[in-house]
Formats: structure tokens, C-alpha cells, sequence
């Protein structure tokens, strides 16, 4: 079956993880479009966080990835966009329940927090994990005020 494209982006402080993630996406089978920054020149998180946010509220990809020094920046956000859920995660238990019970489709990381193996690890569960709708869709529906 043909795996999802991921739309994938970051700030100068999430760059060098970026291209960490854009290869393991590449190993598994993952397709991506990297919508920047392509240095680690000094740029603003929120200009390529509500740049992703746009591009998954309106279904052209169906999750994005955002990676900036602590991913917080990114996560407040791409969270301001309607129908956006985004989870920062430094942990695969979090990506794991963030997609069964919350139906994140925007996953955050900090290049300053985690290293390179839990950054995949992380990457690997949250992609994987599918929501488990039942009692958490009226609950995921009630999000939105
Ligand atoms: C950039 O120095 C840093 O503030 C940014 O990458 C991010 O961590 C913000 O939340």
C-alpha cells in the first residue's frame, strides 16, 4: 500500500533534525515535501508553522511535521489554525496516544530537547498509529469552540 506524503518544515534551530527526518522518512517508504527553511540562517518559526497548518487544514496533506529548537513555538502555532491538533512530543508515548485519542495530525519536535534516535523513534510511532475513533471522536469533534 502506498504510504502517505508528509508535509515537513522547520525553523533554522529545527534544521539539522529536519534533514534527520527527511531521511528516515526516505528509508521508509515515506514521500515529503520540505517547505523550508533550507539553512540554519536565522529565520521565524511561525511564518513556516501556519505556512504547514494551512496546507494540512486544507486536506493537501493529510499530517505535517514541524521541527523548531523546543517545537513549542511551532505547536502554539500551528495550533491556531481550525482543525489543526498539534502535539509537541519528546516521548513515544505521547506520540503514540496524541494519534489514538487525539487524531494529531500535526507532530512537533525540539532539535534542542531530544536526539536524533528518539526524534525517529518518536516520528516511527506517531506515523504508524492510527486513531482509534469510538468514544474519542465526540470528544475530538468538542475541540473546536
Ligand atoms: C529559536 O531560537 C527558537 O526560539 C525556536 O526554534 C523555538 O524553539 C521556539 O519555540
Amino acid at each position: 500500500m502506498e504510504k502517505e506524503k508528509i508535509v515537513i518544515g522547520s525553523d533554522h534551530a529545527g534544521y539539522r533534525l529536519k534533514e534527520v527526518i527527511k531521511k528516515y522518512l526516505n528509508e521508509t517508504g515515506y514521500d515529503y515535501e520540505d517547505i523550508g527553511m533550507y539553512d540554519e540562517e536565522a529565520s521565524d518559526y511561525p511564518q513556516i508553522a501556519h505556512k504547514l497548518a494551512k496546507l494540512v487544514s486544507t486536506s493537501q496533506y493529510k499530517r505535517g511535521i514541524l521541527i523548531c529548537g523546543t517545537g513549542v513555538g511551532m505547536c502554539i502555532c500551528a495550533n491556531k489554525t481550525k482543525g489543526i491538533r498539534a502535539v509537541v512530543c519528546s516521548d513515544t508515548t505521547s506520540a503514540k496516544f496524541s494519534r489514538a485519542h487525539n487524531d494529531t495530525n500535526v507532530l512537533c519536535l525540539g532539535q534542542r530537547i531530544i536526539g536524533e534516535y528518539t526524534a525517529k523513534e518518536i516520528c516511527k510511532v506517531w506515523l504508524e498509529t492510527e486513531f482509534e475513533a469510538r468514544r474519542h471522536s465526540k470528544r475530538v469533534l468538542m475541540i473546536e469552540p
